[in-house]
Parts: structure tokens; C-alpha cells; sequence
């Protein structure tokens, strides 16, 4: 029988978390036709890949793609490490549904200026997706902070009970739609005065549709245990999968802590569907947030609306050259970007290889300096954190961002190697593959992926993008914890 891929001889990672197997695989269409040792299959697009890991292609749970998938549909950041599949709409900010009065209220900013709000309803966001045909699928969560914006005339108060309804109705409709589940970004001001309550009554419709909760908890510094417990508490009333995004422990008081995060993690395991997802960097990124300015930890300014000409310098010289006080020069920035170095090593490997993290990049794709996350996340864990630091397996690193994700997400029919499954699919060196893109040069596309498939459409090579782009909205499938 003829297919249009054949990969010959690869070592197969499933994406289970099982070791790999020397197999062929065959591509018909946007599927995977068969798996198995010497197939019958015959194509003229054969590919001897003796010597090669073929993996599922990778799933990117902690994204800020929004509008990135639409006004760049090439992907490039992703793509080059052999993601296939981006989440959108985490920390509580997506670019659908949303109806904006003005400029887009922090940290709505990092997915674009007013013009980048386009999408009052979630169709109206699937229509422009499809319209731009992006080089890799896309997840849609929904965001808290991005409802509160349609329904309150100001956010630095709860919300009453009629706006948790005009938000209810939006996110039910978007559910019904295909997306995810909702997202909440609780530390950040545009969301802090909402109450526990507020979220838990927001979260009601997510059980019965088989959706899940992620969250960019209310604080990840000393009294992380509490917010811990809060988002816990919304999952199991409301009986949905909590995902607590990029699970750090941040400021320099913090350090330390992780075994107690993680204990409190398990503990939560034993009775609800918990998990979250980590980037493998000790630094993190948003935008300039006043109450994280420590003169201890390093602050790199990446963007700055009054001060274009800082992005790249550190908040240190800039206050030096100011001749003013690091806080002071922060509140000068204003709106701005920052990289925090705000996080122990110890801590973060601790997380990373944790059973219960997924990869996720929280890359932000609109700074003009980001953070290397953006280009290297997921050869730096198989490269450096797998490989070289043996953090964990080949095959458990891989399952962290492929098959683990899609059961937990709903991703049906992706992130494992299976016949009748999408054909994502990256083909990539084990021996050399690694992240290019540091702090100091942080748009470097990474080493070591050979060959990147997104439904069956071959997208990247080694040389670079091959322009194909075979990319879709993936809807909620039904999703599956295995803890
Ligand atoms: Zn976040
Ligand atoms: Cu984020």
C-alpha cells in the first residue's frame, strides 16, 4: 500500500512515557496510518531515520500565542522546536472573547495593543484562525481577567452577581464552541480583588462540558501555600482538573521551598485532579510589576513605553543612570516588560522533574527581547535538563510534553504515536539536540530537530520552515488524569 510519509527505522518515543522501539511509521493524509517494525507500507516520500528519535510533536500548554497564531502564522519560535500544538489563553488573559473600551488593561497588554483585540466572541476568534492558517494547531482556555474586562466598568473590586453571569454566559458559549477551560491570573491587579468566590462561581459551568481550571495563582511568593489551597478548593467544589501554571517558588525569601509546594501538590493529588506545567529557566517574565522590584534580584527591562531605548538593559543601571532609586526608575518604565531572576535552580529542577509538571513555555512572543523561553524551551529540556543534567528519562521528558498534556488538556487523537492518530509529529537528534537562545541573544532557533509534521504537513526541516502550514483549532476532546 502507498502513503504519502514513511519513516523508516526510527527510534519511536510514543509520547506514553515508554521506552522507545526501532519502527516505521506511516503518513496518510493528516493521520498516522501505521506503527510498527518493517511495514509493508511503500511511499515516495521515504525517510531513513536510523539514528533518530520520532516523537509525537510537542504540545505547548503554557502559551501567550493569542494573537501571535493569527498576525504570525509562521510560528517560528514554536515551531523550530518542534511544537505542534500551542494553549492559548493562560494567566487569565485571551485575546476572545473581549470587547476593550479603550487600551487593553494590564497584562492583556502582552497579547497587543487595542488593535489586536478583534474577537468579540470566541467564533470570531476560530474564524480568524482558520482564516490564517497557522503552522501549528492551537488550544484556546478562556480568560478571567479578559471577562471581567467585558462586564466591570473597573477591576480593582469584585464582581457583582449579575456581571459573574453576563461572564458565565461568555464562557459557556465558548465552551459549547471547543474551548479548553477557563484561566485566571489572580496575582496580577486586574484580578485581585476578585474574591475566591467570585472564581469558584465563574468555574461552575466547567464540570458538565469536561473542561478544565488553570491558574496563575494569587501569589507564588511567601504565602504560596494559601493560594495553593484556593485553587485547589475551586477545583474540587466545582469537581473540574486544576492546573497551576508555571509552579514556581519566586522572590529570594522563597527559595527553598519547593518540596513543601510539591507535598502540597501530592496531598491535593490524593483526592482531585492536580498537576501544573514549568518552564526550565530560574528567571521569569511578564510585564513590570512594581511589587516585584527587589534591589537583590536581577531585573531586565525588555520593553518600555516611555522609554523604548532601556529594552535589553538592566532596572539597576537604568536607576544609575537615572540617578533615582530602582522602584523609582520601575515606576518611570511604566507600562514596561521585565525578565525577574527571581528564581533558585534547585527549586525550579525540582518542579521541572517532578511527576506532575508539564512542559509549558510561557513564552511571550510580542517582546522585541524575550526571554530565551520563547525559542528554547523544549530542546533545553531534552538537551540540557534530560540529556546532559539527567533530570529525568528521554521517554518521561517526552510524555511531559506530548502525551501527558493531551490527556490532561482534552487534546483527543494527539500527543501519542498511535495509528488513527493526527500525524504531529517531530523527528529530531537526541545526541545533539539543545537550545540555542540565551538572556543575552534570545532569538536563536534551536539544534537538533530534524524534521517537524503538523497534520501530516511537513513543516520545518533542519534548513528552517519549509512555508507549508498545516495548523488547525484543535476543539476539547474529552480528558483523561492519570496521577
Ligand atoms: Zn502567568
Ligand atoms: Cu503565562
Amino acid at each position: 500500500m502507498n502513503c504519502d510519509v514513511l519513516i523508516r527505522n526510527a527510534a519511536v518515543l510514543d509520547g506514553s512515557g515508554a521506552e522507545a522501539v526501532r519502527a516505521d511509521v506511516a503518513v496518510v493524509d493528516d493521520r498516522i496510518a501505521a506503527v510498527g517494525p518493517e511495514l509493508e507500507w511503500r511511499s515516495n516520500d521515504t525517510i531513513d531515520a536510523d539514528g533518530l528519535v520520532l516523537s509525537p510533536g510537542f504540545i505547548d500548554v503554557h502559551t501567550h500565542d493569542d494573537t501571535a497564531v493569527i498576525g504570525n502564522p509562521a510560528m517560528l519560535p514554536k515551531l523550530s522546536q518542534g511544537v505542534t500544538t500551542v494553549v492559548v489563553g493562560n494567566c487569565g488573559i485571551s485575546a476572545s472573547p473581549v470587547t476593550l473600551r479603550g487600551e487593553p488593561p494590564d497584562p492583556m497588554n502582552l497579547l497587543g495593543t487595542a488593535q489586536a483585540f478583534r474577537y468579540p466572541t470566541f467564533a470570531a476568534y476560530l474564524a480568524a484562525i482558520a482564516e490564517a492558517r497557522p503552522a501549528v494547531n492551537v488550544g484556546a482556555l478562556i480568560g478571567h481577567t479578559a471577562l471581567r474586562n467585558n462586564h466591570m466598568d473597573r477591576l480593582d473590586r469584585t464582581a457583582t452577581e449579575s456581571e459573574i453571569a453576563g461572564m458565565r454566559a461568555q464562557l459557556e458559549d465558548a465552551l459549547e464552541g471547543g474551548a479548553l477551560g477557563l484561566s485566571s491570573g489572580l496575582a496580577y491587579l486586574s484580578a485581585n480583588s476578585a474574591t475566591t468566590e467570585e472564581v469558584m462561581r465563574l468555574a461552575e459551568p466547567l464540570a458538565a462540558a469536561g473542561a478544565i481550571y488553570t491558574t496563575h495563582m494569587r501569589t507564588e511568593t511567601e504565602t504560596i501555600l494559601d493560594s495553593m489551597r484556593e485553587a485547589f478548593e475551586i477545583g474540587r467544589m466545582n469537581r473540574v482538573p486544576v492546573v497551576v501554571s508555571h509552579l514556581k517558588c519566586a522572590g529570594i525569601a522563597n527559595w527553598g521551598r519547593s518540596g513543601e509546594v510539591l507535598e502540597a501538590l501530592e496531598h491535593a493529588q490524593q483526592t482531585q485532579e492536580t498537576g501544573c506545567d514549568c518552564y526550565p529557566y530560574a528567571a521569569g517574565s511578564s510585564t513590570l510589576d512594581l511589587r516585584q522590584v527587589d534591589e537583590r534580584v536581577k531585573i531586565t527591562i525588555t520593553w518600555s513605553s516611555p522609554h523604548d531605548e532601556v529594552a535589553g538593559k538592566n532596572l539597576a543601571e537604568i536607576a544609575t543612570g537615572w540617578n533615582v532609586t530602582q522602584m523609582e526608575a520601575a515606576r518611570r518604565l511604566q507600562p514596561a516588560g521585565a525578565i525577574y531572576h527571581s528564581i533558585s535552580e534547585q527549586d525550579m529542577r525540582r518542579i521541572l522533574g517532578h511527576r506532575a509538571t508539564m512542559i509549558g513555555s510561557d513564552g511571550l512572543p510580542l517582546d522585541p527581547r524575550p526571554h530565551p523561553r520563547l525559542w528554547g524551551t523544549f530542546p533545553r529540556v531534552l538537551g540540557h535538563y534530560c540529556r546532559e543534567e539527567k533530570l529525568f528519562p528521554l521517554p518521561t521528558a517526552v510524555h511531559k510534553m506530548t502525551g501527558m498534556p493531551a490527556q490532561r488538556f482534552g487534546l483527543a487523537e494527539r500527543g501519542l504515536i498511535r495509528a488513527g492518530n493526527a500525524a504531529d509529529l517531530v523527528l529530531f537528534d537526541a545526541k545533539t539536540i539543545e537550545d540555542s537562545a540565551t538572556f543575552a541573544d534570545p532569538v536563536q532557533p534551536a539544534k537538533g530537530i530534524e524534521r517537524v509534521w503538523v497534520n501530516g504537513v511537513l513543516s520545518y526541516t533542519a534548513k528552517g520552515a519549509t512555508g507549508q502550514r498545516g495548523g488547525r483549532f484543535v476543539a476539547r476532546g474529552r480528558t483523561t488524569w492519570i496521577q
